[in-house]
């Protein structure tokens, strides 16, 4: 069996990239829900019947795990399938196979959030993240949960998944929404220190957020990748249930429910490395 890797578009492939170099021997199926990115502009019950369509289509592909690796996905419906859908998908593989425990989906904001307390020195803290993640308040409601002396100050970034989808996030025209963005979470609070990428597409910013920040030495930027990869191999030496039933070819395959072919071109920029996608349709 597999691991599945899902995102809106192409933002999970900075998580898979982290996961395959921690993990590589395992068998990956990576998908990308492009036809319908953005998910961080829409609604609780769109984003929630989105992702758990996509987590059970990984599921039938043989994934025994799914990795939300998507923080909209995560902050909106991870807690919603963990609760009221993999019962009830569990019961029904236990009858269909006699195996228990199969299927589990693992998000992207708890491990990420567990980096911060170690790494800000002043408390201050700002979270990059779509609206939907923003107004979710799942990094200030876990945050709180970890320390009660961080100061966290959000900002969403609406144009930023759109930009990095439409091929843009290299162009000149990015740097306005890029510096509009990080000028106004350091307006809310000068003294941040800890900048949290919580959206797996921002990685892909980084050149532009790193030349924006140069004049601010002191602000270290926590991207998601290696936190997530370290989490999983966490998760799987604590859980030999799921360990033992993943096949090790070192393979991945890409599946993505728009244009095929620009996915693959995509990606193969994205990660270096060639890529040959499918393209599927979730319903
Ligand atoms: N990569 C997704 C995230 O981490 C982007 C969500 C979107 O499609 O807006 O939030």
């Amino acid at each position: 069996m597999k691991i599945g890797v899902f995102d809106s578009g192409y933002g999970g492939l900075t998580i898979l990239r982290s996961i395959r170099k921690v993990l590589p021997q395992y068998d990956y199926i990576y998908l990308g829900d492009n036809a319908r990115a953005p998910y961080g502009t829409h609604s609780f019950e769109v984003i929630y019947r989105y992702t758990l369509q996509a987590v059970r289509f990984l599921f039938d592909q043989g994934c025994t795990l799914v990795i939300l690796a998507c923080n909209t996905a995560s902050a909106k419906a991870l807690r919603t399938i963990q609760q009221c859908d993999l019962p009830a998908i569990n019961h029904q593989l236990q009858i269909s196979n006699n195996q228990s425990p199969r299927v589990n989906v693992l998000g992207v904001i708890r491990p990420t959030v567990e980096a911060v307390p170690s790494i800000t020195q002043t408390g201050h803290v700002g979270i990059l993240a779509t609206p939907a993640t923003v107004s979710s308040e799942s990094y200030v409601l876990e945050l709180a949960k970890i320390s009660d002396t961080l100061k966290v100050s959000q900002q969403a970034c609406p144009l930023w998944v759109p930009l990095i989808e439409a091929g843009e996030h290299e162009s000149q025209g990015a740097d306005f929404f890029v510096n509009k963005y990080l000028q106004s979470l350091l307006e809310q609070d000068p003294e941040i220190d800890t900048l949290v990428l919580g959206c797996t597409h921002y990685p892909l910013l980084l050149p532009k957020i790193g030349q924006w920040l140069k004049d601010h030495s002191d602000i270290r930027v926590i991207a998601q990748g290696s936190l997530v990869a370290d989490s999983l191999a966490d998760y799987l030496k604590r859980h030999p249930e799921y360990q033992q039933q993943l096949t090790r070819n070192g393979t991945c395959s890409y599946l993505t429910t728009e244009n095929a072919e620009r996915f693959s071109e995509s990606a193969s920029l994205f990660l270096d490395t060639p890529v040959q996608a499918q393209q599927i349709c979730l319903n």
